[in-house]
């Protein structure tokens, strides 16, 4: 029997036919740079677990700023760390709050960037859980109605400092439909809602944990965020999230969750968002560090692979890197 050879290299044989027929591509305006903010001055001060990642005061931030806007890269999520935790969370919501500070600081000088506000309690609280706990004598529980208020006033105080984009990472039931409640009342309709739609329980969170100072004191985050082997109910956290308003959903962590960027790329339509978590960047730079990979040919390679499962934008603390590396 006569087989015919199918010429796949034909396609491949020449950079610009390469080129040519790509499917997918990685640019700088895809990615969101994080940074964490904390009191005081002068600080700039390394986390151990996330080599290139910094703690910045509200001093030394722009400085951070200023380079990676000369990199190319036009949009941040701040994250805080606050000077004192409590049950409520007074600084989450404070109009002199850490993120809220940051965000007027670097709205002052760059009215171009596009600046998006982790809205979460986590960092805030003395327990570290992402909402409100009652303590009963034996055990503990979130109240999953009273947190949404607490997130609701979080977020109004966030676009009141200048937020363009409030990203709820909080995973409590009903926290976008509170959240826009709260921000069209006070008069914040256009300012989008970018959902941790789909966030799971996942160990990928430990140097973010480091740096934020947000483990949970006790128990863990397993009765909001998602169990690690479901699929499916993605779909169903998506799709409240979708009907609530979210304009963006997010998927976190991405590299692990693969499957589920494409399945909500293949169910919504709102744009995609993965969220290449500290882990992610901490394995990274680790093994870079012994001289084990190529860390730019591996970065570049993942954060493609994100895109092609179907994400059209990705959070990373690769971004500085990323944007270089895309230049060069
Ligand atoms: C807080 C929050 C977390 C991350 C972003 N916002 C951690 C958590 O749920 O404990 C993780 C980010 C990362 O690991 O890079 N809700
Ligand atoms: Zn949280």
């Amino acid at each position: 029997m006569h087989f015919p050879i199918v010429r796949h290299r034909r396609l491949r044989q020449s950079k610009v036919m390469r080129d040519l027929v790509r499917e997918h591509a990685l640019s700088v305006s895809d990615l969101i740079y994080p940074l964490f903010v904390a009191h005081g001055s002068g600080v700039k001060e390394q986390i151990p677990s996330m080599p290139g990642v910094y703690h910045f005061s509200l001093d030394t931030l722009m400085a951070e700023v200023d380079e990676a806007v000369a990199l190319g890269i036009r949009a941040f999520i701040v994250f805080g760390i606050p000077q004192t935790k409590d049950g409520d969370a007074c600084e989450a919501h404070a109009d002199h709050g850490i993120v809220q500070q940051a965000l007027r600081k670097i709205r002052e000088q760059h009215c171009e960037l596009l600046l998006i506000a982790d809205t979460c309690v986590c960092q805030f609280t003395d327990h570290g859980h992402c909402g409100v706990v009652h303590q009963h004598e034996h055990y503990a529980v979130i109240d999953n109605d009273a947190s949404l208020e607490l997130l609701a006033r979080t977020a109004v105080s966030q676009a009141r400092a200048g937020a363009d984009v409030i990203a709820p990472s909080n995973m409590m039931d009903g926290f976008v439909y509170a959240i826009r409640a709260a921000l069209d009342a006070a008069g914040f309709e256009h300012i989008p809602i970018m959902s941790y739609a789909v966030k799971y329980a996942s160990a990928y969170y430990g140097p973010f944990r480091d740096a934020a100072h947000s483990t949970p004191q006790f128990g863990d985050r397993r009765t909001y965020q998602m169990d690690p082997a479901n699929a499916r109910e993605a779909l169903r956290e998506a799709q409240s999230d979708a009907a609530e308003g979210a304009d963006f959903l997010m998927v976190k962590p991405a590299l692990a969750y693969m499957d589920i960027i494409k399945m909500l790329r293949e169910n919504f339509d709102q744009p995609i968002v993965a969220y290449n978590v500290s882990a992610e960047y901490s394995m990274v730079k680790a093994a870079a560090a012994n001289g084990w990979i190529d860390e730019r040919a591996i970065v570049l390679e993942t954060l493609l692979g994100m895109k092609r499962a179907g994400a059209d934008i990705i959070i990373t603390y690769h971004a500085k890197d990323v944007a270089r590396w895309l230049r060069a």
